[in-house]
């Protein structure tokens, strides 16, 4: 790419775009952060922030001036209202670099993908140049226990034995990176994970090591998990969905890829280095 294209990056001040930006701001490359709120995203100096809401396409198309390429989530459980975004960015980008999820399969009805395979459908259709990061689960949705973990020692959730294969935001900034500022990747879908197996009781176990107190898992009936999702995500097909793969993955555990190094060239970081790099939210 020419060095002097700008990058839009919706979702700048999530985990992984608190990654992405300063990657691409350090490069040299000209970043545009779209956010709901400039005055608080607390960017990098030097990086254009400009307010955008995807529940209001006709924003996102006026942070789309001069932008060739755009890295792309999509914050919800429902791909309604993403189509119009997805045309805008095409009128106006040349590349697209979207967060899907591992979940995704190819070949069956895109409605079987969930939202993820909705906007990849969307996006395809779109015409732009595409690439999809289907990333498995985040190690950030571990910050979920944080509350339980300090205020005593205990986390309780379903399905101790759940064996994830938990991605370091950052790795998935970092191939971000690379798709967005190199070519290649045009028409790929990179299936990234962590490097290793690690069971939530593990999980657990190790935050508690690296933050020098000993925690417990205390295994969660499915029945009042689900409450407790539902109330917090509001999609019962969604929440019955993460709980049955969790069920699933007890007995045979998620994959593991090598995608993370064969892309960015260094290892895909543990669930240890992802711990002690967020240390300060569990203590
Ligand atoms: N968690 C997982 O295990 C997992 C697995 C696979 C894929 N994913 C996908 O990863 C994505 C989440 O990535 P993340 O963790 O980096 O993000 P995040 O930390 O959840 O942050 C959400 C970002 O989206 C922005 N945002 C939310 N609503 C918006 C709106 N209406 N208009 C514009 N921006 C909006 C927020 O920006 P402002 O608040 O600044 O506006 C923020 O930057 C989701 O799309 C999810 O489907 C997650």
């Amino acid at each position: 790419m020419n060095t002097t294209d700008k990058i839009l990056v919706i979702g700048a001040t999530g985990n992984i775009g608190r990654h992405l930006v300063p990657l691409l701001d350090e490069a040299g490359v000209p970043v545009r952060a779209l956010t709901r709120d400039p005055s608080r995203a607390g960017l990098p100096g030097g990086v254009e922030a400009v307010r955008g809401d995807l529940t209001d396409p006709e924003s996102v198309e006026k942070a789309l001036h001069g932008v060739s390429s755009v890295f792309l989530l999509w914050p919800s459980f429902s791909a309604a209202g993403a189509e119009p975004v997805v045309e805008a960015i095409a009128r106006h980008a040349r590349r697209v670099v979207y967060v899907s999820a591992f979940s995704v399969r190819d070949g069956v009805d895109a409605a079987q993908n969930g939202v993820w395979g909705q906007i990849e459908e969307l996006v395809r259709r779109s015409g732009v140049e595409w690439t999809f990061l289907r990333a498995g689960g985040f190690a950030t949705n571990t910050l979920n226990w944080a509350e339980q973990i300090r205020s005593g020692g205990v986390v309780r959730a379903p399905y101790a034995g759940a064996a994830r294969s938990l991605i370091h935001e950052a790795d998935i900034a970092a191939v971000a990176f690379r798709a967005l500022t190199e070519d290649g990747h045009a028409g790929r879908s990179h299936v990234l994970t962590g490097p290793e197996i690690v069971t939530q009781a593990d999980q657990v176990r190790i935050i508690g090591e690296v933050i020098g107190r000993p925690l417990r898992f205390d295994e969660q009936p499915r029945e009042e998990a689900r409450a407790e999702m539902i109330a917090a995500w509001g999609d019962p097909a969604t929440v019955d969905g993460a709980l049955d793969h969790w069920a699933s993955i007890v007995a045979e555990p998620e994959p593991v890829t090598t995608t993370v190094e064969e892309v960015t060239g260094r290892p895909a970081r543990t669930f240890r280095a992802w711990a002690h790099d967020h240390a300060a939210d569990f203590r």
